[in-house]
């Protein structure tokens, strides 16, 4: 783990020449340093290379985080047994800018079923060398990363709705080999983590745990095993790919007692992967996505644990969700299409001041 003072001393870099001090604040990262917040996106380094987008991402946030480029099948494409088994290329490049902007990286992820490389799922192969596999990888990717990335998410979405364990191939299909010891895997994700890069901020990280229910009462359980026994982890995750829906007051309460007691751990919060969709761009629709980012964001600003407010990109231009969800639904983030800020980037903003 990194002692406060090395994270305080890293964060400090990044608030630095951010305006903080001068009358005016003008950007998100100027406005979220004001309360030793994180302000983060997801990011692509393909498209770095586009004038507005970079100078978007470098402007307003303080930290990046891969939304593809550090994950299993684009780092490790190629196998162990490959000359050159590690594609770090791009990934590389996205650090690179954050550094030469003062950002922090935060790395995504380690341990997750989805994409994965086709050499590890197509390989048949047998628990002890999936054991390999993963320890290798997490221990080869983070030692690459250490002192660059500061936190990572070890394992992504382990969890099903109901609560029970999700059946993956690093879990039980076949799995590492723990399959019958319940949350061993995961712990063991954690473990190799901390071995790879003592420094890292550890976290878990899922979607639907945002509120009190079911699967969010599976991970605390977890959680509240792990910090008892000293399984190395630091933070938890809250994806929040949400939609209009969630602005009412019985979700927007149960998020707020959700983040209290994973507080309660000691546990850190990061909110990772922020994105309101909608099925129409109407000035209403804006109006409406605005109010939510603005709540949500004051919730995390009122909440001490709560230290990074992510979103998963920042132009509509590039977001997921038009892609990934059924029915027509996008326009999810801050800036549209051409980078121009929406009544949502004000909210975000205000709720910072
Ligand atoms: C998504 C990316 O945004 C897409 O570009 C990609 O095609 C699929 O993955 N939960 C996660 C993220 O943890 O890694 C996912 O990112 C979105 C859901």
């Amino acid at each position: 783990m990194l002692s406060p003072a090395v994270l305080l001393s890293l964060i400090a870099a990044c608030f630095a020449n951010t305006g903080v001090g001068k009358a005016e604040t003008q950007t998100l990262r100027e406005a979220a340093a004001r309360h030793r917040m994180i302000i983060g996106t997801a990011a692509d380094a393909v498209h770095l290379k586009e004038n507005d987008y970079a100078t978007t991402l470098s402007g307003e946030f303080n930290q990046l985080q891969a939304e593809n480029e550090m994950k299993f099948d684009a780092l490790h494409p190629r196998p162990d047994t490959d000359p050159n088994p590690y594609n770090f290329g791009p990934a590389d490049q996205l650090v690179e800018f954050a550094q030469s902007h003062k950002m922090l990286v935060r790395g995504h992820t380690l341990m997750w079923h989805s994409q994965v490389a086709r050499w590890v799922t197509g390989g048949h192969y047998t628990p002890d060398q999936l054991s390999t596999i993963l320890k290798g990888h997490i221990d080869t990717v983070m030692k690459h990363y250490a002192g660059k990335v500061y936190a990572w998410d070890v394992v992504n979405e382990a969890f099903n709705d109901d609560g029970a364990l999700r059946s993956t191939i690093w879990y039980n299909r076949p799995g590492i080999g723990l399959a019958d010891q319940g949350t061993k895997t995961i712990e063991q994700a954690f473990r190799w983590a901390h071995d790879a890069d003592p420094k890292a901020q550890l976290f878990y990280n899922d979607y639907g745990i945002e509120t009190l229910g079911k699967k969010s009462d599976a991970v605390y359980a977890m959680l509240k095993d792990f910090r008892a026994r000293g399984v190395p982890v630091y933070g938890i995750g809250f994806q929040c790919h949400f939609d209009l829906s969630f602005d009412n007051p019985g979700a927007l309460n149960s998020f707020e007692q959700n983040l209290k007691r994973f507080a309660g751990l000691g546990l850190k919060l990061h909110i990772t992967e922020l994105d309101i969709r909608l099925k129409d761009s109407s000035d209403a629709s804006l109006q409406a996505q605005a109010k939510l980012y603005g709540e949500l964001a004051g919730i995390c600003v009122k909440q001490r644990a709560c230290k990074l407010f992510q979103i998963w990109g920042f132009t509509d231009k590039y977001s997921w969700i038009p892609g990934f969800t059924r029915g027509a639904a996008g326009w999810a983030l801050p800036f549209d299409d051409h980078y121009q800020k929406k009544p949502a980037y004000q909210a975000i903003f205000d709720a910072f001041k």
